[in-house]
């Protein structure tokens, strides 16, 4: 019999990448999403893929009453890898409450059923801006860099939600979780059947090239040029969706086949390389022989300078390795991109 994991947020960017995956590794998937930020659209891009539909239930997680009924009538679910949260940074900080309560309240809620219904594997979406602006002796940055106190709420529902799951295995020792903190996810399933589907006006770098060249929008802004880094521009560590979604699929393994050598245990997940907003734009233009029109402005309030990953717990530990270059990213980005504006 195949083992049912449960998705939640599986309609969004990284949660359909991953349910690919998972599908593709023989796991039933069933998928929880309540589309705040995601359309239906990506399930079914999800079977033109895989062709197998998961199941999908379309309900907020942060509601106590569904979340406990579906948790009742699935007591096959082997484990659970919980996407569903906000995540625009800006947001966050003009309505810091809606962050807490749904990034809060999910988790706490998805946690509890998992402890009354005994399902004891979780994998979390972390990311690494638990790590804020790391002091030059900690880049690339390892996992046991220090954490720094958040730089937006939302930064500091990832640090919280890190911090609940500490908390609840000590006392509830069945309970093991991997979090998993992404760098700056990038790119799209090579099929341009599903991608990153931003709602509005993009803030993310990627999305916003790719509008531009694709004509939403006149100019890409350059977020400073005078960063104490090669070429002035802020540095990030951009790893592929499908890269990333492959650690989900290692990570769960390695929970249900109790391969994890503590009960918490977390993982940066990038590529190692650190590229600046001008690399990005170079790399894309040689990529896809498209021009980009851009122009420096200054930098962006609350933006950090540089920040990348050192991989190598997750390399030797999961021995997963991101292997998409950072021009096959950004053209998949693209391919997506004209798929989506019917280019
Ligand atoms: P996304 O917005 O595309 O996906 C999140 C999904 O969760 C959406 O489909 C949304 O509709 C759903 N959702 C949100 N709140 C929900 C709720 N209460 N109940 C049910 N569904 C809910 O975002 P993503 O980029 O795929 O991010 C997935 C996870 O990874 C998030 O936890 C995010 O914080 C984390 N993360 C993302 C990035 C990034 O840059 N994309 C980086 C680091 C960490
Ligand atoms: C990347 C670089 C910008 C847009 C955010 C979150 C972080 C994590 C990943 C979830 C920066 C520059 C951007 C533009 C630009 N998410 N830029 N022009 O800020 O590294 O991280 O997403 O956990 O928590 O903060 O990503 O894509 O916004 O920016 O020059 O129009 O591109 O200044 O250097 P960021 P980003």
């Amino acid at each position: 019999m195949k083992q049912k994991i449960l998705v939640t947020g599986g309609a969004g960017y990284i949660g359909s990448h991953t349910s690919v995956k998972l599908i593709e590794a023989g796991y039933d998937v069933v998928i929880i999403d309540n589309l705040s930020n995601s359309d239906v659209k990506m399930i079914d891009g999800i079977e033109k893929i895989t062709g197998v539909k998961p199941e999908f239930y379309e309900f907020d997680l942060c509601d106590i009453h569904k979340t406990k009924d579906f948790f009742s009538k699935n007591t096959d679910i082997k484990a659970i890898i919980h996407f569903a949260a906000y995540k625009a940074v800006g947001e966050s900080v003009n309505l810091p409450l809606k962050y807490y309560h749904n990034n809060i309240a999910s988790l706490v809620n998805i946690i509890q059923n998992m402890i009354n219904f005994k399902v004891e594997n979780l994998v979390f979406s972390s990311s690494c801006t638990v790590y804020g602006q790391p002091e030059p002796k900690y880049l690339p940055v390892t996992e046991d860099a220090p954490v720094q106190p958040a730089g937006s709420p939302y930064g500091n529902t990832k640090q919280i939600s890190e911090e609940i799951i500490r908390d609840t295995i000590i006392s509830n020792k069945n309970l093991k979780t991997i979090a998993l903190r992404y760098f700056n996810p990038i790119g799209a399933h090579k099929s341009a059947i599903i991608g990153e589907l931003p709602i509005g006006t993009p803030n993310n770098l990627i999305p916003f090239l790719t509008q531009t060249v694709a004509g939403l929008r006149d100019e890409l802004s350059v977020f400073g040029n005078d960063y104490n880094t090669p070429d002035g521009s802020a540095i990030r560590d951009y790893i592929d969706v499908n890269d990333l979604a492959e650690a989900h699929v290692i990570a769960i393994e390695r929970l249900i086949n109790d391969k994890n050598k503590k009960n918490f245990e977390y993982f940066n997940l990038g590529t190692g390389n650190g590229n600046s907003v001008l690399d990005v734009i170079n790399t894309f233009e040689k990529a896809t022989g498209k021009k980009v029109n851009y122009k420096i402005v200054p930098r962006r309030e609350g933006d950090i300078e540089q920040v990348w990953a050192d991989t190598s717990f997750a390399n030797t530990e999961l021995g997963w390795k991101a292997k998409t270059s950072l021009g096959e990213s950004l053209l998949s980005a693209w391919n997506w991109e004209k798929k989506v504006r019917g280019l």
